[in-house]
């Protein structure tokens, strides 16, 4: 390796010690692919994932299969993925069809998502505002009951593509219903990528005026506008320690035109190795990892970090 292939490292007071990673790429990054992944490929892409040191890789969701034909293979992933020791495989489940399936398949972590608007919930859920944590309820408490791990993820959290701003206020009102039902940890999402620094500051603050600490929270950034990892530093500053992220920038919502890839995992990496931020993660191996995955798509990964590594 190059010695301008490692960046100087320089602590930062204020920040968390150790961020734990929560990878998405398997899921939010191959559902929004155009081609159908093959499966062998998914358990290759999850295994290098687990050895190049991730702990939390979200392996597939168990959503209808028309909606998001690229993770209809949800089960057979399952059942052929080896399990590395000590990581955990979390799954999305939408309702309780998606639970039963992924009870059927073993799984000991299921997230369900919802949505701070009405438009998207009705896009993306078929469901209303209101009647996407009717069909949530019975999920997470069967979950919780069979001994699960539930997350609740909460998309548009920072803009809305029809309707345009979302007020922190009604981000951190959705987001508390989403603890009160039982999820242990809430994920902002940002699903279009509009965010800024200063935005992020207050929907945290939203958040811990409705009573929903740091401890409980997780952010996800999409990259659309470039500002992922801004976003990012901003919500480590305020002690968020989970952070999702996605191998070689792969991402997006097949219900959310304007939404690219999730932030990048090794431009993660690199600057929370550059904060002196533990983490666990092999650089050099997960880059790898993404410049394979690039070719099996077909085409360059998105994130800098891949390119200047690997390019
Ligand atoms: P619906 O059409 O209202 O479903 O869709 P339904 O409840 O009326 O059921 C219709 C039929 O579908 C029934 O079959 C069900 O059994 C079947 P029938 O009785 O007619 O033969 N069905 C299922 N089959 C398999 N698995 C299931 C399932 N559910 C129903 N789970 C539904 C409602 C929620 C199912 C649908 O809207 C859906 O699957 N949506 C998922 C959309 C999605 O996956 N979006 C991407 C993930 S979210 C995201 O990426 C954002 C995130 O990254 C954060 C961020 O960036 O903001 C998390
Ligand atoms: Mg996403």
């Amino acid at each position: 390796m190059r010695r301008d292939q490692l960046p100087m490292v320089q602590p930062t007071v204020g920040l968390p010690e150790r961020v734990t990673i929560y990878e998405v790429g398997a899921r939010d990054g191959l559902q929004n692919e155009a081609a159908v992944v093959p499966v062998e490929v998914k358990v290759e892409f999850l295994t290098r994932l687990a050895a190049a040191g991730l702990g939390v890789l979200e392996a597939t969701s168990f959503v209808h299969p028309k909606w998001v034909p690229q993770l209809a293979d949800a089960a057979e992933l399952l059942a052929r993925l080896p399990r590395a020791a000590g990581v955990d495989y979390p799954v999305l489940v939408p309702n309780e069809r998606g639970l039963d399936r992924a009870l059927d398949a073993g799984v000991e972590h299921v997230a369900i998502f919802a949505s701070a608007t009405e438009t998207f919930a009705q896009r993306n859920l078929n469901r209303t505002l209101d009647t996407q944590f009717t069909m949530f309820e019975p999920v997470v408490g069967r979950a919780l009951q069979a001994g699960l791990r539930v997350r609740g993820y909460l998309s548009m959290c920072f803009g809305d593509p029809w309707e345009g701003a979302v007020a922190p206020k009604q981000v951190a009102a959705v987001g508390r219903r989403l603890i009160d039902l039982g999820c242990a940890q809430l994920s902002l999402g940002d699903t279009i990528g509009t965010g800024t620094p200063g935005h992020v500051d207050a929907v945290l603050d939203a958040c811990g005026a409705a009573g929903v600490g740091v401890a409980q929270l997780a952010v996800h950034f999409h990259d659309t506008y470039g500002q992922a990892l801004a976003n990012t530093l901003a919500a480590l500053r305020r002690g968020v320690s989970v952070v999702d992220a996605s191998a070689g920038g792969l991402g997006g919502c097949p219900y959310a035109e304007s939404a690219t890839g999730n932030l990048a995992t090794e431009d993660l990496v690199w600057m929370l190795d550059g904060l002196g931020v533990a983490h666990g993660v092999d650089l050099d191996a997960l880059a790898a990892t993404s410049a394979w995955m690039a070719e099996q798509l077909g085409r360059p990964s998105p994130s800098r970090v891949v390119r200047a590594l690997r390019g």
